[in-house]
């Protein structure tokens, strides 16, 4: 495979996207106290809509107060946020890149984090409480496409709500929320048809799910499949993250390409992999392996024109070293994320 194949078009259900190098879903950690969105951060879409990329994800957006994940999230819980998140999804598409949005709920990590509103875990909800975080989702989905945003990305990965939701170990729930892996599952399938409803068939609708629980075992896989067979028709596509989400050092292949490969042979879904891409073969070899796409993060917070790199340079290499230093608080006034980053 070429790596030309990367700048081709690919079409999903509902989207098409003009490359198969996607942004994953970045935090910029610089939001207000109340979720306002900063000044500095329509500047980064601005230069990646510039960039020959397949789609663009916002980064964690939060659907409702007590959802907050941090203390500098971007938020959507309210009509007051259409303005600004209409602001990103024009910087961000200016030059023809889907922009799609993420929307997240943290869960128990609204502790500390939400201004002392109750906290949510799948445990402690009642059937109310599923029922009010399901229509804060449709209505937050609503609001990004009121802002012309082209889709939206449920976050069910990386030990948010709805992940939490879909482990075991942290779901003890005897209802029709807990148990076999279509009642863990229930609320993000919930989620999901709300936002149809409430977006139309056709508004493009992924999710970023964990392909691997700790231990990586086969009961998590065996679920997963399970309930992404029965999902399939309400997604464009499955962004296909994991446990161990974001290594630290130098990335030596993408994490999930042996779980990718897998599920490509179980499940009729289109697969976005992410986690550790640093250079065209990588890229290629996810492709091979059954993926539609690939998303990458940390090597755009290093070079914002990593994918330029990639399509005019034979053998690019990510300048990324998995420092971790982007996810520690840094100068959330500039959103310097990555210290080594070139100006
Ligand atoms: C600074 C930073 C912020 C992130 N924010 C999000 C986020 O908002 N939503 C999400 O799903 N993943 C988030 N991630 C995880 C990335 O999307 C990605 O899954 C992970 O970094 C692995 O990809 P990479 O090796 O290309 O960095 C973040 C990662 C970093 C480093």
């Amino acid at each position: 495979m070429d790596r030309s194949v990367l700048f081709t078009p690919i079409k999903l259900k509902n989207i098409t996207l003009p490359g198969r190098i996607v942004r994953a879903a970045t935090e910029y950690f610089c939001a207000s106290v109340d979720g306002h969105v900063a000044e500095c951060e329509y500047t980064v879409y601005q230069s990646l809509g510039r960039q020959p990329l397949g789609m663009i994800l916002t980064g964690n957006t939060c659907v409702s107060p007590e959802g907050r994940s941090n203390l500098w999230q971007n938020a959507l819980w309210d009509d007051a946020y259409i303005p600004e998140t209409r602001r990103i999804a024009e910087a961000a598409q200016a030059c023809g890149v889907p922009a799609v949005m993420q929307l997240g709920h943290g869960g128990s990590r609204g502790e500390g984090n939400n201004g002392g509103l109750r906290v949510l875990t799948p445990d402690c909800m009642t059937i109310q409480d599923i029922k009010a975080v399901v229509h804060a989702f449709r209505d937050a989905a609503l609001r990004a496409k009121q802002a012309g945003m082209r889709g939206v990305m449920l976050h069910c990965a990386h030990g948010f709500l709805l992940s939490q939701f879909f482990y075991p170990a942290y779901n003890h729930r005897t209802d029709r929320y807990g148990g076999s892996a279509e009642n863990r599952f229930r609320i993000i399938r919930e989620i999901m048809e709300a936002v149809k409803n409430a977006c139309g068939d056709d508004y493009p609708l992924f999710i970023k799910i964990n392909v691997t629980d700790v231990d990586k075992t086969d009961s998590y896989y065996t679920d997963l499949v399970t309930v992404l067979t029965t999902s399939s028709d309400l997604l464009d596509a499955v962004e296909t993250s994991g446990w161990d989400a974001i290594e630290n050092g130098v990335a030596r292949r993408p994490y999930f390409i042996d779980v990718v490969r897998r599920l490509h042979n179980d499940v009729e879904v289109t697969l976005i992999e992410v986690g550790g891409f640093r250079d065209a073969h990588g890229m290629l070899s996810a492709l091979q392996a059954g993926a539609s796409a690939v998303s990458i993060s940390r090597p755009l917070l290093r070079e914002a024109d990593f994918a330029t790199r990639i399509r005019d340079t034979v053998d690019a290499v990510s300048k990324c070293k998995g420092c971790g230093f982007c996810l520690n608080p840094l100068d959330t006034t500039t959103m310097i994320r990555c210290p080594f980053a070139e100006k």
